[in-house]
């Protein structure tokens, strides 16, 4: 004897709601921020900050409306802000990590940013925003993927890369930095990084350059 294949409306609607629902995740990550002095993207000797030991820091790959979770340990010797840039923080600016809304974490300690990424899609990143520790680091991508009854208007890709091209100097960030306090003058940057690594034509002096592989026609 079969039973009958009944379905009342209201549990299709409360199935529907639970399957949006189902699709906002919380993402956990435990960050730990120190300095590398063999990193040497440029055969110089200087502080490189890295996240888990990775420069650039992680990738964040949240979908929309997930919420991210970041357990940071200020392993430096100085107070360490990290901002999402261009997460909105919607009524959560103190989440924000810029000056005056949101205190640093100071060495030796540890504090959770706890942030959801409201209705966005797109390729951010995120840096420390204080002190000019960004010159020496602790920045990685945040990408924030479209959910998939969310279309776009477009195929979707064959690949994802994530470029971070940024200033790099040749002496410590903290150098830079004590030198901006009695000059005005802006120290010119030595050279240019791609996803942490030195240019392609100083390759005696860089230790690799960045190579990403595509397939010709895709
Ligand atoms: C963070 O990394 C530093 C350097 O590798 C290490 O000395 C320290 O124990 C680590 N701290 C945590 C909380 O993992
Ligand atoms: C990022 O997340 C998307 C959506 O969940 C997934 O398709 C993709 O494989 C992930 N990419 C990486 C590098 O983890
Ligand atoms: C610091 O890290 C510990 C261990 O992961 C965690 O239990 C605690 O909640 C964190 N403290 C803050 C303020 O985020
Ligand atoms: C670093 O760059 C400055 C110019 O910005 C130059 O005077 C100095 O010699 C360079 N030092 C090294 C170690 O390359
Ligand atoms: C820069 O100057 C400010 C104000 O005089 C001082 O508090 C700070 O310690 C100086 N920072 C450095 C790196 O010299
Ligand atoms: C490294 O290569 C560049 C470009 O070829 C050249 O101008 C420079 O003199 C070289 N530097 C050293 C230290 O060999
Ligand atoms: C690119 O492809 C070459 C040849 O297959 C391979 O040796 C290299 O490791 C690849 N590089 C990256 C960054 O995937």
């Amino acid at each position: 004897m079969a039973a009958p294949f009944l379905i009342p409306q209201c549990a299709i609607l409360v199935l529907a709601l639970f399957v949006i629902r189902s699709t906002s995740s919380d993402i956990f990550l435990d960050w730990n921020v120190s300095f590398d002095f063999n990193l040497k993207p440029v055969s110089t000797y200087q502080p490189v900050i890295t996240i888990n030991g990775m420069f650039p820091g992680p990738l964040i790959n949240a979908s929309t409306n997930d919420i991210v979770h970041v357990n940071v340990f200020n392993s430096l010797d100085e107070p360490l802000l990290f901002t999402w840039n261009g997460i909105e923080q919607r009524l959560n600016s103190w989440q924000d990590g810029v000056s005056g809304t949101n205190c640093p974490i100071q060495p030796t300690t540890n504090w959770t940013y706890v942030f959801e990424i409201k209705d966005q899609i797109g390729t951010f990143s995120y840096f420390p925003s204080i002190n000019f520790l960004k010159a020496a680091g602790g920045f990685g991508p945040i990408r924030v993927n479209n959910l998939p009854f969310i279309s776009v208007p477009f195929p979707k890709p064959e690949a994802e890369f994530d470029l971070l091209i940024g200033d790099w100097y040749n002496s410590s960030y903290k150098d830079i930095r004590s030198n901006l306090n009695i000059s005005d003058d802006v120290i010119s940057p030595n050279w240019m990084l791609i996803n942490g690594k030195g240019p392609y034509l100083m390759n005696n002096l860089s230790k690799s350059y960045e190579t990403l592989n595509v397939t010709q026609g895709n």
